[in-house]
């Protein structure tokens, strides 16, 4: 995160229509700006959240105003990536929401078994925490040799961190926790080794994925995956971007791809709903149909 201590309270409630159109404004200035001048469209992202990272960072990087923020990153490229990642949110656990990997391992582990190879993309896969729970779950499973995960983010730092496979050590009570939940039958520290605050998960759990850059606001299909986890990304995004994250995914699934989103996101209510069915509703993993 960028540095700085604003909180959800250093957000100003606009206090006539005139203020709030302000900001309307010089949220689209700053959204187009960057769009134009760096290529990185955050224009479709849900207002809400967008506002508040929005504020959070001018006020970290001591402006005073939204136009303010919009003057520094035309002219300083440090201050851009410093607010990509600040818009991009790159919290993540490991087997997190435990229930939905001990349901995978129940419903599609089955169904990857019959494959002769196995395709995974993680879209928005943050420092990569869910990318190495796979591997550790394939793994187990006895699928890893026969499996390519492909682990993308528009985030290069989150991604660069992901590649090394170093997390910090006061992370592994709760991921040695979750890892249990979720069906794991290990000792979870089998698979790093701790020095000093942080722990480096083994090498042979990266042999088979393939880390790369990919913007779903702008990108196009790049594979045919036989799985695509995409989890607490599109809660960022409008109608509009979500419809189109959903047809890239349609396109880049294989007949009888599964889709696994995040516990507060849905293929209901998109364009794409008829051609999925439910194979675990609670944990939204969906199938695809037709
Ligand atoms: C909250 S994290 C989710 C990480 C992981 N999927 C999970 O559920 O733990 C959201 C991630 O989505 C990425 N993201 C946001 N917008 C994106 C976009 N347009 N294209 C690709 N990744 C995006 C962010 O960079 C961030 O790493």
């Amino acid at each position: 995160m960028t540095s700085g201590n604003s909180s959800e309270n250093d957000v100003p409630s606009p206090r006539s229509i005139d203020e709030s159109e302000r900001e309307t404004i010089e949220i689209e200035l700053l959204l187009e700006g960057i769009h134009r001048l760096y290529g990185y469209d955050f224009r479709n992202y849900a207002l809400p959240s967008l506002r508040r990272r929005i504020w959070h960072s001018v006020h970290a990087e001591n402006v005073n105003t939204i136009s303010g923020l919009l003057e520094k990153v035309m002219h300083d490229r440090d201050c851009f990536e410093r607010l990509v990642y600040n818009l991009s949110i790159p919290v993540t656990e490991m087997f997190r929401d435990p229930e939905l990997f001990r349901t995978f391992r129940q419903k599609v582990i089955p169904i990857l078994r019959t494959y002769p190879y196995i395709r995974i993309w993680h879209a928005g896969c943050s420092t990569g925490e869910e990318v190495y729970s796979m591997a550790i779950m394939l793994h187990e499973e006895g699928l890893y040799e026969k499996s390519r995960i492909y682990a993308t983010d528009m985030n290069d730092r989150s991604l660069a961190q992901a590649k090394e496979g170093i997390f910090n050590i006061q992370r592994m009570q709760l991921y040695t926790k979750n890892y249990l939940e979720s069906g794991g039958t290990r000792s979870f520290s089998e698979y790093y080794t701790a020095k000093y605050n942080s722990v480096l998960f083994h090498p042979f759990l990266r042999k088979n994925m393939i880390f790369a850059e990919h913007n779903l606001a702008t990108d196009r299909s790049f594979n045919e995956f036989n799985v695509i986890f995409c989890r607490n990304v599109m809660i960022y995004f409008n109608n509009t971007l979500r419809n189109r994250v959903h047809e890239l995914f349609y396109e880049s699934l294989s007949c009888f791809g599964v889709l696994v989103l995040g516990s507060k996101e849905s293929i209901q209510f998109t364009a794409f709903a008829d051609s999925y069915e439910p194979l675990d509703t609670t944990e939204k993993i969906y199938r695809k149909i037709k």
